[in-house]
C-alpha cells in the first residue's frame, strides 16, 4: 500500500498515518536490529564537536512507542517519560561508539549512499531536543545567529543551515522558530504570530 513521501510534506506528519521515510535497513542500534528511520544526511561532527564518526540521527517520529521503550530501557532508564525516550533516541546511530557500548550482536558499518525508503507509522510529530539542557551546542551558538535563518529551497523546503536537515515537517513555535532536533540550533522557519 502506498503512503505519502515524507520529503513531499511542508507541514508536520499526521500522527496515526503511514509515510515513506528514509531508513537504515537491518541495522543494530542499541543492540536492536531494525529498519531505523533517520533524519537528515549521514555526517560527522568534527568541525563543531570533535566527533569524527559518520552517523545518522534517528527520526523518533517513526518509531513505535514500544520500540522507544525498548531503546530507553537499553540506557537503563526507569522512566519512559517522553523526553527521556527522545533523549535516548536522539543519540547518533554511530558504528564505532555503539560497537563499544553494545558489543553483541556484531555491528555492521553504516551503508553508504542515499537511504532506501520504507513505509513507517507516525507515532508522534514532535522531536524535542533534550541534550545540552535544551540549548544548542556551544560551538553552534558561537557560529550562528539566534535564531539562524533557514535555507529556503526552490521546492519550498526549509533546511537547517548546519547540516541541511529538512525542518519543513516540524511545527514552528509562536515566534516562527523550529528548534532543530539534531543539534538544537534555533532556526527561523516562519513568521512570528502576534
Ligand atoms: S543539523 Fe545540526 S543543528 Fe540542525
Amino acid at each position: 500500500m502506498s503512503a505519502p513521501l515524507l520529503s513531499d510534506l511542508r507541514s508536520p506528519p499526521v500522527v496515526g498515518r503511514f509515510y515513506m521515510v528514509p531508513v537504515i535497513r537491518d541495522f543494530y542500534w542499541h543492540g536492536i536490529k531494525h529498519d531505523w528511520p533517520v533524519l537528515g544526511p549521514m555526517h560527522t561532527d568534527v568541525d563543531h564537536f570533535n566527533f569524527p564518526y559518520p552517523h545518522y540521527h534517528v527520526d523518533i517520529r517513526f518509531l513505535t512507542k514500544a520500540l522507544m521503550r525498548r531503546v530507553a530501557s537499553k540506557w537503563g532508564y526507569a522512566s519512559v517519560a517522553d523526553d527521556l525516550v527522545a533523549r535516548a533516541a536522539s543519540v547518533a546511530t554511530c558504528y564505532p561508539l555503539m560497537k563499544v557500548m553494545f558489543p553483541l550482536p556484531a555491528h555492521a558499518p553504516l551503508p553508504l549512499g542515499r537511504p532506501p525508503l520504507a513505509r513507517k507509522f507516525c507515532s508522534t510529530s514532535v522531536v524535542p531536543f533534550t541534550l545540552q539542557d535544551r540549548k544548542p551546542f556551544p560551538a553552534l551558538r558561537a557560529a550562528y545567529p539566534d535564531p539562524a535563518p533557514a535555507i529556503r529551497r526552490m521546492d519550498g523546503r526549509l533546511l537547517c543551515p548546519h547540516r541541511k536537515v529538512d525542518l519543513s515537517t516540524f511545527a514552528p513555535d509562536a515566534a516562527g522558530v523550529v528548534t532543530c532536533p539534531v543539534h538544537g540550533l534555533r532556526v527561523q522557519c516562519g513568521i512570528a504570530v502576534a
